[in-house]
């Protein structure tokens, strides 16, 4: 490793494997104060190797600082150990217990690569795996797979919970262009119950990694279910993204509310960030107080094997609280960085109000590091112009993100911030997220690592998640337009982490 790649990439607060490469989240749950995060990952070598993935473990008091243990799941001869989820089985249902500690099972994907070059369809299936050391150690099931192919090529991505109004486990997984539901009393005898989604959401590539759960819609005692759905290719910027669905379930089938389903018509799919950098985002499983944590990939299959590190690739994107709301007759989730990253601020500064024309700084120079802040503000009396923020350095390199009031959407443009020739996707387009006519006011709130931005947008209603890879840090932060700026509530803490 250079000290020069250490130094300017590896992320100050986002979770990167120390070596190799990383793609999904895995496996995520919560046990005795521990989150365990699992991912795919090839330990050997900063590419993947489709035949040769593990699930990488790491575990986390706060969500925010990881501590790396020994890959929990190694590929074997039958397969590489793709993507899937793992739950925290208290009744002992599966009989793996030993009357010890609560046994704990993970329910992943095998990918059979000489089956898939043979050309035979069935190589992918799901297993299922245990640990019973509280999820330090992890054993494969001698009878797996569980669930054989049904004769779909894109078979995968299992993500499981325990559906306590009908005392079932419930497996939803992606089978191609539309998900498929499954049931169990013991995680190990499965059958099927529906499909969901042929003919609505985005169908720009192919469906992956799924995950359905209840969720009160907020402040209320409604009761929904969402099902989140990662789609590659197709998201709305570009390459790999994340949608969603609002409805219900009832223990068998998931249907689409009907006021969603007016909005989807509209909206065509609710995407749940429009960034480019945010994949494979799925839940965790046990999380107290009904909690609905999610965590994704901060990448994209575009360009994710070329971005420019070289003794690891891939990171997490930060841990984020969601949440359902209904406003008028539209469900929305909305995300925010989980609390936990607030005891890591070791100073804030804040300025009650910026007022003026041209170009405005936010950030005294010097002052604070850019590479590990959170700055939050409110653009008040916006006009019909674009309010431009601009992240730059000392080389002229630059990232510029805000809002287009005239034609109506967010903006986040990374064509110049560095390095961005690796790969031809990567800065081939300015990212853009839409929004609803014109608009009074703004609240931003900003998530900044070494290499990346996480923007969200009047209280997470909408996120921008992206990468950038400068030739040195952002140091100053700046606002212009050609109107009347009026920004309030400027708070920019600085995180000790
Ligand atoms: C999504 C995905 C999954 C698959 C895994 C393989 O990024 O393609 O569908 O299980 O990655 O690493």
């Amino acid at each position: 490793v250079t000290t020069m790649e250490e130094q300017m990439y590896r992320p100050n607060f986002h979770y990167t494997p120390k070596k190799g490469w990383m793609n999904d989240p895995n496996g995520m749950f919560y046990l005795n104060g521990t989150y365990h995060l699992f991912f795919q990952h090839t330990p050997f070598q900063s590419v993947p190797d489709f035949s040769k993935m593990h699930w990488g473990h790491a575990i986390s008091k706060d969500l925010i600082k990881w501590e790396e243990l020994t890959p929990a799941l190694a590929y074997d001869e039958k397969g590489a150990i793709f993507s899937g989820s793992a739950v925290v089985d208290k009744d002992n249902t599966s009989g793996f217990g030993d009357g010890k500690n609560v046994p704990l099972v993970a329910i992943f994907t095998y990918h059979n690569m000489k089956k898939e070059q043979a050309g035979e369809i069935d190589a992918q299936s799901q297993a299922i795996a245990y640990s019973l050391d509280n999820g330090k150690t992890w054993t494969k099931y001698s009878n797996n797979p569980v669930l054989k192919n049904p004769g779909i090529k894109d078979f995968r991505d299992p993500k499981v919970f325990w559906d306590a109004k009908r005392e079932q486990w419930v497996m939803g997984l992606a089978a191609q262009d539309r998900q498929h539901f499954y049931a169990s009393k013991n995680l190990k005898d499965w059958t099927f119950l529906s499909e969901f989604g042929k003919d609505v959401g985005g169908h720009g590539g192919v469906w992956e990694c799924p995950d359905l759960f209840p969720i009160k819609v907020n402040g209320t005692n409604e009761e929904k279910w969402v099902l989140i759905v990662n789609i590659n290719p197709g998201g709305p910027n570009g390459g790999s993204a994340a949608q969603y669905f609002v409805g219900d379930f009832d223990g068998k089938t998931f249907k689409m509310d009907a006021i969603f389903t007016k909005q989807l018509e509209k909206e065509k799919v609710a995407w749940l960030d429009w960034g480019r950098d945010n994949y494979a985002s799925v839940s965790f499983d046990n999380v107290p107080d009904n909690k609905r944590i999610i965590i994704g990939w901060m990448s994209n299959w575009d360009y994710a094997s070329q971005v420019p590190t070289f003794d690891w690739r891939g990171s997490t994107t930060i841990a984020r609280e969601i949440q359902l709301i209904k406003k008028g007759n539209k469900y929305s989730l909305i995300n925010k960085p989980v609390k936990e990253i607030n005891k890591y601020i070791s100073k804030t500064i804040k300025e009650k109000s910026l007022k003026g024309k041209g170009k405005l700084a936010l950030v005294p120079t010097a002052k604070i590091d850019l590479t590990k802040a959170i700055v939050n503000f409110d653009l008040k009396n916006l006009q019909q112009d674009t309010y431009t923020f601009t992240l730059s350095n000392a080389v002229g390199e630059s990232l510029t993100f805000g809002i287009n009031n005239s034609d109506h959407y967010l903006f986040l443009d990374r064509t110049k911030s560095g390095k961005t020739d690796f790969s031809e996707k990567f800065a081939s387009t300015i990212t853009k997220a839409p929004l609803d006519g014109n608009q009074k006011e703004a609240a931003f709130k900003i998530i900044l690592d070494k290499t990346s931005i996480e923007i969200f947008y009047n209280n997470g209603e909408k996120v921008m998640t992206e990468l950038f890879f400068p030739n040195q840090p952002f140091t100053e932060l700046s606002v212009s337009s050609s109107q009347k700026i009026e920004l309030n509530n400027l708070v920019i803490n600085q995180l000790n982490i």
